[in-house]
């Protein structure tokens, strides 16, 4: 009896994790209650993520900023809009999984709420919401479209960040080489094995290089907020208007920490870091095998590595794998 219950249990366990896009061991992707899941609002949110329609200029849309082959970057240093932005532009794969905030250093805490602030923000897209929604009411194609899903009803700015919001909760990267090798369909090289081995710490008879302390996989991140050593002590200690983590918390202790970046479709994300800093993976593993410039709030886990150079060409060769094989576009 014991047995059958414990079977029904089982059954009713997987097919739950069986939700909406859970895939390998990814969570289950958690759908606002006020924005659940539907097919429609995701279709006319991916044709207004790559429409200027709601810029000032009409030349903008995110998908300026957030290129669906460049895994959604843009390639630059830093981003510009309307005018310059101070931060470079990140990966919006497996974004919806992102729930202990957005942005670098988390200012905003759903994707419907970073819509909202990203099409009226002055320096991006610079169109004040007012404008944004008469814009959509006049389209014949979105008011049409819109009035399948909500009937006949004006068509306002929360309704408009909701289809965004929807169509970024199915951008999924989960079909890389990585993805293949834990699936058991495919093998790493002997090269990749090894880079493999030395990123997640797995052989003490290899060097640790601690990356998976915070990169953790499936998604690349713990979604933490971290100072990972890029900035010099007297970057640390001067007046920088950039403060990190800490101009949301206020908390001194929290300068300069930012958001675990995601390390998936890595190999086409250059240049790196908040503000681009870094232009290869070269660059970035140099950073962290000196263990990164001091300073009171750097993870320990930032500390000099001794890594060879072969270790360094074959933890990068292991990062390429992370690269989304495309099955469609
Ligand atoms: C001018 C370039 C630009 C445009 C246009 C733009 N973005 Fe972004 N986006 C950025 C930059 C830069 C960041 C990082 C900003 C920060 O963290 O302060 C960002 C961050 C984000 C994030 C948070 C990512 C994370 O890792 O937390 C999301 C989600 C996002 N953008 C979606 C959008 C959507 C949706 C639109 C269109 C309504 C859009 N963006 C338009 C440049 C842009
Ligand atoms: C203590 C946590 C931590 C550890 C350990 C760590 N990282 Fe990072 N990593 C971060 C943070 C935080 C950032 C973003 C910092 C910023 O932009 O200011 C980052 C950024 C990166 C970036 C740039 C990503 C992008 O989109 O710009 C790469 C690549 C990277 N790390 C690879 C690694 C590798 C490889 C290792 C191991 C050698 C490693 N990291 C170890 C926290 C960590």
């Amino acid at each position: 009896m014991l047995k059958w219950l414990l079977l029904i249990a089982l059954v009713i366990f997987s097919s739950c994790k069986r939700n909406f896009f859970a895939v390998n061991d990814f969570p289950p992707m958690v759908w606002p209650k006020d924005n659940l899941f539907n097919e429609e609002k995701v279709a006319i949110g991916g044709k207004l993520f790559v429409d200027p329609i709601l810029s000032i200029n009409s030349k903008i849309s995110c998908g300026t900023c957030h290129v669906p082959s460049l895994a959604f970057t843009d390639g630059k240093k830093v981003s510009e809009g309307l005018f310059p932005l101070t931060r470079s532009a990140p990966s919006l794969f497996n974004i919806g999984f992102h729930f202990k905030g957005l942005f670098w250093v988390g200012s905003a805490s759903t994707l419907e709420k970073q819509a909202l602030i990203t099409v009226s923000s002055p320096l991006e897209m610079g169109l004040p919401w007012i404008i944004a929604e008469k814009r959509i009411n006049e389209s014949d194609v979105y008011a049409k479209a819109f009035k399948k899903i909500y009937g006949d009803i004006f068509i306002d700015s929360l309704k408009i960040a909701s289809v965004l919001a929807q169509y970024q909760r199915t951008l999924l990267s989960n079909n890389s080489k990585f993805d293949a090798v834990m699936r058991g369909e495919m093998n790493f090289t002997p090269k990749e094995k090894r880079g493999w081995t030395i990123f997640f710490d797995a052989d003490p008879m290899l060097p640790s290089a601690e990356c998976s302390h915070c990169h953790v996989d499936p998604l690349f991140t713990d979604l933490s907020f971290q100072n990972n050593g890029i900035h010099t002590e007297s970057e640390l200690n001067g007046s920088s208007s950039e403060k990190g983590r800490e101009s949301v918390t206020l908390n001194p202790n929290d300068r300069f920490k930012f958001k675990v970046p995601t390390l998936r479709n890595i190999a086409i994300t250059a240049p790196y870091m908040h503000d681009g800093r870094l232009k290869s993976l070269e660059e970035v593993m140099n950073h962290y095998n000196m263990g990164g410039n001091p300073g009171f709030n750097v993870n320990p886990n930032v500390r000099s590595l001794n890594l060879s150079k072969q270790d360094i060409s074959d933890l990068i060769a292991f990062l390429h794998t992370l690269t989304d094989v495309k099955t469609e576009e």
